[in-house]
């Protein structure tokens, strides 16, 4: 039986559930989807952004604060030009279709990653909606497009250099809370660490997707293609992360006790 059907039932499962602040999802598996169906690959991205939607309200739903999605990486543009493409027009169709939903459910769109490399279609569309759901208080739908960690990283650090060479700091002034927020997910705060991190389509790694974030980041691989994946296979995420211990390098209250 399925957990999860309607807004109503949901409030069940979520009783028993230790909700994450922040999920990061590696939508993986699109072009292994379409390929069993005998499909051409951009058929599995199409499906692909269908589930976006649906994880995006059932995350919404469930208490997320801020869902965060790799939709496009800046390796991703090695890809053939009308695979490219077609993922460049995604964000245009989905935004399109989906914004008066998202405003509706409250949600907040925002973009980490190098907007202006994206096309301008597509910047447009992006633009549009990061303005249309700004009043949104609910849950940030943060889409991670052409974006790097890596690259990221380096940019933080060329930013605090920059501040450092301008008097604005001194190299001491550096520390992990200054570091994050130089950072794509500086204006996130205390939530720009993803406390579970999902991977679907059974990749066992993190492909440059939030390095430094990710640092005491719970991990889940599911092998479920994403156009497959449902708001179900969402709460058996979330259901693992309830189980975790999380003791960011400290020792649990069980051993604490003891000494
Ligand atoms: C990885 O699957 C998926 C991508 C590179 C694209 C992800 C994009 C979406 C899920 C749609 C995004 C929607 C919006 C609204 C921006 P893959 O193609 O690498 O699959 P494979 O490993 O099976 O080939």
């Amino acid at each position: 039986m399925a957990l999860f059907k309607t807004k109503t039932n949901f409030s069940t499962v979520q009783a028993k559930l230790k909700i994450p602040d922040h999920v990061a999802i590696i939508m993986d598996g699109n072009g292994r989807w379409a390929k069993q169906r005998l499909m051409p690959r951009i058929a599995g991205h199409k499906t692909a952004m269908n589930t976006v939607k649906k994880i995006a309200t059932a995350a919404s739903d469930l208490g997320v604060k801020v869902l965060t999605l790799y939709a496009f990486s800046t390796e991703n543009w090695s890809r053939p030009k009308d695979e490219v493409n077609f993922l460049m027009q995604l964000p245009i169709d989905f935004f399109n279709d989906f914004v008066p939903d998202l405003v509706k459910n409250n949600i907040r769109v925002q973009i980490m990653g190098d907007i202006n490399g994206l096309p301008k279609g597509t910047q447009i569309a992006v633009k549009n909606a990061i303005n249309q759901t700004a009043k949104g208080t609910g849950m940030i739908l943060n889409f991670a497009l052409n974006y790097g960690g890596q690259v990221e990283i380096v940019e933080a650090a060329k930013t605090l250099a920059q501040q450092v060479a301008s008097g604005e700091i001194v190299p001491n002034d550096i520390n992990a809370t200054l570091f994050s927020r130089a950072l794509q997910t500086g204006d996130l705060g205390d939530l720009a660490a993803p406390d579970l991190m999902i991977r679907t389509s059974g990749e066992l790694r993190l492909s440059n997707f939030m390095p430094y974030q990710a640092a005491y980041t719970e991990l889940y691989f599911t092998d479920v293609l994403w156009p497959d994946y449902t708001a179900d296979n969402l709460v058996e995420a979330i259901t693992s992360f309830t189980s975790r211990d999380r003791r960011f390098g400290g020792l649990n209250d069980k051993y604490e006790s003891e000494t």
